[in-house]
């Protein structure tokens, strides 16, 4: 449990730091009592080739929520190729799941919000929740300019709702500069990202975008922007 004046304290530590100087200082902390959680987007990519470049052996798992695309699956396998690692992966229970779906049906999240976030609920959060054990701190892709409900979070806070402290290394980074450092190292990426895709979830629950629209203007695309969130980066 961090203070509210811990977490601002370390904020202006880093405050004119590299994503890469905050990574090797917590990855040096805490060890493998950190984790990124990979979503195998842009961002993740490139916190993926920066931690694996401070320490081969850094902890990276992602969330199998049965529903990624094909190309999403791929990028796994090609990651753990090209870095010579196995991300860990984490699925949903399977007796949860099959009361979930027996209930509410195969595809419920277009029904209400409500039954969106039950499906996030069984397919991600529990599956996050097991993902966090014996975890201190876990390290992110979000970046504030990726959508409304983004704008106001911070290098590093206090998560309230897991219990951890999380670390968005690329909180001020833009779109531009990921892909710079993307093409720039050659790190693997998404292919979906070069036919309209700018940020990708489960396949259900995605849809490419034109460029005017808002990056994450394809995720939940029925929902209002503010309801844009799957739970898993809650505010308060
Ligand atoms: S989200 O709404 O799905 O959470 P986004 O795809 O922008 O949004 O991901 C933001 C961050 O949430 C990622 O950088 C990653 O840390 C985490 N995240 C999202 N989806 C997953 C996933 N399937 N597995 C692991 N981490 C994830
Ligand atoms: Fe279910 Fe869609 Fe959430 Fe994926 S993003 S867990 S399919 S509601």
């Amino acid at each position: 449990m961090y203070t509210q004046e811990e977490i601002a304290a370390l904020n202006r530590q880093f405050e004119n730091s590299t994503p890469q100087q905050v990574l090797q200082y917590f990855m040096e902390k805490l060890g493998s009592r950190l984790a990124l959680s990979s979503s195998l987007s842009i961002e993740d990519q490139t916190l993926t080739d920066m931690m694996l470049k401070i320490d081969k052996q850094a902890h990276i798992f992602t969330l199998d929520t049965g529903r990624l695309f094909p190309e999403t699956y791929q990028l796994i396998d090609q990651t753990n190729e090209h870095y010579g690692v196995k991300l860990h992966v984490f699925c949903p229970q399977t007796e949860e799941l099959q009361r979930f779906v027996a209930t509410e049906g195969i595809n419920p999240f277009y029904e209400s919000i409500e039954k969106r976030h039950a499906c996030c609920q069984v397919r991600k959060l529990e599956p996050l929740s097991r993902a966090f054990r014996d975890l201190d701190a876990w390290v992110c892709g979000l970046r504030s300019s990726q959508s409304v409900t983004r704008s106001a979070m911070q290098l590093i806070e206090w998560d309230e709702q897991h219990g951890l402290l999380k670390i968005n290394p690329l909180i001020h980074w833009s779109e531009e500069q990921v892909w710079e450092y993307i093409k720039s190292n050659r790190v693997p990426y998404n292919r979906l990202q070069d036919k309209g895709f700018p940020s990708i979830g489960c396949e259900p629950c995605t849809r490419a975008v034109r460029r005017i629209d808002d990056i994450r203007a394809g995720r939940w695309w029925w929902e209002s922007p503010e309801h844009r969130e799957c739970g898993l980066h809650q505010r308060y």
